[in-house]
């Protein structure tokens, strides 16, 4: 029996890696754009105007695989049950000392709502980023909205992909392995999603 359980089609990996790339240009074009401290940032690219261009080009790219992500993955990550609710009550165990076993499917409670989060996140962004692609070309009160909650979206998703960057790393050892390699190893498995874990190998301990 393979010490391996599949758990991502290379589709879903390229996905989610060419989602990747693109947030860290959106990232360090964006902060050279959200800040005159990060002006710097531009040098990446070659200067400002093609820092510019790369942010626009990287966001229809985030835009497009944040969708196919969110709908490969929605049967897994928006359907809630009494194991999550219970998953929520404990803050999945991260503030307390004492293991805790709550059996989750695919993802944990944890894992669903930050991929929700990530589809409002790039749907807000790139509705927002289309009204500010040419800043004068609409109107003004809907530009102003449009700039604000693009710089607060921008804020948000960063601090949302550095929990979840570190979680699905140094974190969680062993995660990285099914979005790098397409599969996970049983004791993961067993440990961080039970219930999937028995559903796709039929195992019952
Ligand atoms: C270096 C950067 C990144 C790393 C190392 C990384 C790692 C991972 C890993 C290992 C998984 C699979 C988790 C599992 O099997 O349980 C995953 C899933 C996912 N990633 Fe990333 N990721 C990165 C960047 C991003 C970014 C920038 C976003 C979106 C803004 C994102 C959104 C997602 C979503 C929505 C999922 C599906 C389920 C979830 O964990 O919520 N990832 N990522």
């Amino acid at each position: 029996m393979s010490n391996y359980v599949k758990r991502f089609s290379a589709f879903d990996r390229v996905v989610h890696w060419v989602l990747a790339v693109a947030f860290f240009v959106l990232l360090f074009s964006g902060l050279a754009l959200f800040a005159h401290t990060f002006f710097n940032y531009f040098d990446f690219f070659g200067g400002p105007q093609q820092g510019i261009l790369a942010h626009k080009i990287a966001g229809i790219f985030f835009l497009i695989t944040s969708v196919l992500l969110f709908f490969t993955q929605i049967k897994d990550t928006c359907r809630f049950d009494a194991d999550d609710a219970k998953w929520f009550g404990a803050f999945g165990g991260y503030l307390s000392r004492s293991k805790i076993d709550i059996p989750q499917g695919k993802f944990n409670a944890g894992q669903k709502l930050y991929a929700i989060f990530a589809i409002i996140a790039a749907t807000v962004l790139g509705l927002t980023g289309y009204v500010i692609w040419d800043p004068t070309a609409m109107e003004r009160g809907l530009t102003q909205w449009s700039l604000m909650l693009h710089g607060l979206f921008f804020v948000l998703i960063i601090v949302g992909a550095v929990i979840h960057i570190y979680l699905a790393t140094i974190g969680n050892p062993g995660t990285a392995e099914g979005m790098l390699w397409g599969r996970v190893r049983r004791v993961w498995a067993k440990k961080h999603a039970s219930k999937w874990y028995k559903e796709v190998t039929g195992d019952s301990d």
